[in-house]
């Protein structure tokens, strides 16, 4: 909703294509409706899920604000908001409407967790709204991980994979393994929680895990659905790769007792916006007290279109999150 005249800087998505399409606009500044607030952005993180709306894979209304994430000051409240107050730092989902790359970004209550007193700086509180609750909530609630179990992850220095091994640390797993693409990231990866970190075409020796997390896809979801043990759980994630689909036969599974499931953060987000907020406020917990680490790298807002350009090309660690009010 607009009902002000006041402008604000955004970067938007005009037209689907590659990154040259991404432009620094200007957009009236929005206000909350009922149960929203907005939050004028310090940091937005950079996700590979806004590469797929600048790609158009997701279809969105154009020009289209990406931004999945964000972390700043409460600006204002909408309706019905008791708990949160202008002026108050915060981490945010933004991964329902979008609109994160913006000085000024609105997003539910719910999906909102309070940073005061954390001391958590802003550029790394921007990381962690979307990698760090998927990671909780893959490992948790869809994998319903129990104790001293094995977990394979793949793409394991990249940004969810980065808080995967963790998570799966903080929630009790046994043997944690990472895949990279090139052993130029298994040093990195090293640092998130892994035991191990394998390069992934080496995948065959790794032996049987109770849990695989894909968001690479093709080859790799299939490796990964070889190395399950009986009553395994396959989480699929993402599709890094751009593979085609993995076909995935039913009558394999009910032969091998194993399960294959989804999860898409977004569409969580969307239903079950509470239980996304009081996961990501586990996660900012996490964060503040040291046992959930980001790597962070920082960009201006205006190069949103070099951080996509990294991102598509697997070419970044951690994290990148880009500055928008500097
Ligand atoms: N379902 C959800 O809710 C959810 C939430 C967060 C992220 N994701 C998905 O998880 C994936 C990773 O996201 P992220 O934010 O962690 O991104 P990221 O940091 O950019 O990591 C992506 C990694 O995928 C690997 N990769 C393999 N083939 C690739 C290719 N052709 N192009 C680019 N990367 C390739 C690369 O690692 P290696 O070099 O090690 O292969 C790359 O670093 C994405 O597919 C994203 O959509 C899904």
């Amino acid at each position: 909703m607009n009902s002000s005249n006041a402008q604000m800087k955004a970067v938007t998505i005009p037209e689907f294509g590659d990154a040259e399409v991404l432009r620094v606009d200007t957009m009236p500044i929005p206000e909350p409706g009922p149960g929203q607030v907005t939050i004028d952005v310090a940091y937005a993180g950079a996700n590979f899920a806004e590469v797929l709306y600048r790609r158009g894979v997701v279809d969105v209304p154009l020009p289209f604000v990406p931004g999945i994430e964000v972390a700043g000051r409460i600006r204002a409240v909408g309706a019905g908001v008791e708990d949160l107050t202008a002026g108050q730092p915060v981490a945010a989902l933004t991964i329902v409407d979008s609109g994160g790359y913006a000085e000024v970004a609105v997003t539910s209550a719910d999906l909102v967790a309070p940073l005061d007193g954390l001391g958590i700086e802003m550029g790394v509180a921007a990381a962690l709204p979307s990698n760090s609750t998927t990671a909780f909530l893959v490992l948790d609630r869809v994998a319903r991980i129990e104790p001293g179990e094995s977990v394979l992850v793949h793409a394991a220095a990249g940004g969810v994979g980065s808080q995967l091994g963790q998570a799966a640390r903080l929630l009790g797993a046994g043997r944690v393994v990472g895949t990279v693409g090139s052993e130029a990231k298994i040093e990195t990866a090293k640092r998130f929680g892994y035991d191990e970190v394998i390069v992934r075409d080496r995948l065959a020796d790794a032996g049987e895990f109770d849990i695989v997390v894909d968001m690479v896809g093709g080859p790799a979801r299939r490796a990964g659905l070889d190395r399950l043990g009986p009553m395994g759980r396959l989480v699929v994630m993402g599709n890094a790769s751009g593979a085609e689909d993995v076909a995935i036969p039913a009558n394999e599974l009910w032969f091998t007792n194993k399960t294959v499931s989804g999860f898409n953060l977004a569409a969580f987000s969307a239903a079950f916006p509470k239980a996304a907020g009081r996961t990501l406020r586990r996660a900012v917990e996490a964060a503040a007290k040291g046992d959930l680490r980001v790597q962070v790298e920082t960009l201006p807002l205006e190069q949103a279109a070099q951080a996509h350009r990294r991102i598509e090309a697997g070419a970044t660690t951690g994290k990148l999150v880009l500055d928008v009010a500097s």
